[in-house]
């Protein structure tokens, strides 16, 4: 971890409270609540998304400070299209504004991007500001930092089965050699492990087509704060609730706990 990062001295009463060696690997969050925290000061909703953008990087630099390894961000889903055509266009620039401006910061700290989604529905634009920072952190070996854009997870699991019907029409795999791992291999997420937790901001308590087959067992934590006010120590809070929690798995908890000793 490092303590030397900025703001990391206020957060120290929090970060006692914290396991270290008992983090998530894998942490994915529904950014919620930017229109109404907008709406709530008399300015228009894109305001919102302009101040979710700090909370962004909040959340990536305190998930690379304390070496979580996957941080993945919901920033467009697929029903985000049917929102009015000038709040679409906001939110493609910014994004891809957002993402080219913090290349080089991502870069200097090890990020890797990785883009989930029907990525061939972005608008050129942004898309190519997204495959540029894709390729200049490539290399880089710390925290993998996934945007889901333009993403569904009804359609990545559709997508998923009509690749292995495919494969098995074709000769190439055979049916009973379908597995729970045949499928997680055929998901925009392959190679990632599964969330541990998965957090949403906004007050809305529900998962809304993110992550589907992927947050089977991940704890589950809601906060009413908003998206734009999710802050470091927000964040935090929600890590010292998730080590409160008892993952069983299916398990007893007597298990679980004889599984620990
Ligand atoms: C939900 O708030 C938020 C979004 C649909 C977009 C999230 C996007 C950002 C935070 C912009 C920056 C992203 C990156 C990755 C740089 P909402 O508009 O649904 O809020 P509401 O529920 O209050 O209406």
């Amino acid at each position: 971890m490092n303590l030397q990062a900025p703001g990391m001295k206020e957060l120290k009463p929090q970060l006692d409270r914290l396991d270290l060696s008992r983090l998530p690997r894998h942490v994915a969050m529904i950014m919620d609540g930017n229109g109404r925290w907008a709406q709530a000061r008399g300015l228009d909703r894109s305001a919102g998304h302009y101040e979710g953008v700090k909370s962004v990087r909040l959340a990536t630099e305190l998930s690379s400070d304390l070496g979580i390894d996957f941080l993945t961000l919901y920033a467009f889903s697929t029903e985000n299209w049917n929102r009015p055509q000038q709040e679409v266009d906001v939110l493609m620039h910014l994004i891809g504004m957002a993402i080219q401006q913090e290349t080089p910061d991502l870069v200097k700290n090890n990020v890797h991007l990785r883009l989930i989604g029907d990525l061939e529905r972005m608008p050129e634009e942004a898309w190519n500001r997204l495959h540029a920072c894709e390729v200049a952190t490539a290399e880089c070996t710390g925290l993998t930092l996934t945007l889901a854009l333009s993403y569904s997870g009804r359609r990545e699991l559709t997508r998923a089965a009509s690749e292995i019907a495919r494969a098995v029409a074709e000769g190439s795999l055979s049916l009973s050699d379908i597995s729970e791992e045949t499928l997680a291999r055929h998901l925009h997420t392959q190679g990632m492990p599964d969330p541990d937790l998965l957090i949403r901001t906004g007050g809305e308590e529900r998962i809304s087509n993110y992550l589907l087959w992927q947050a089977a067992y991940s704890e589950l934590y809601f906060t009413p704060t908003l998206w734009p006010d999710f802050d470091k120590s927000a964040y935090l809070e929600a890590l010292i609730n998730y080590q409160g929690r008892e993952r069983r798995f299916g398990k007893t908890g007597d298990q679980v706990k004889s599984s620990h000793l």
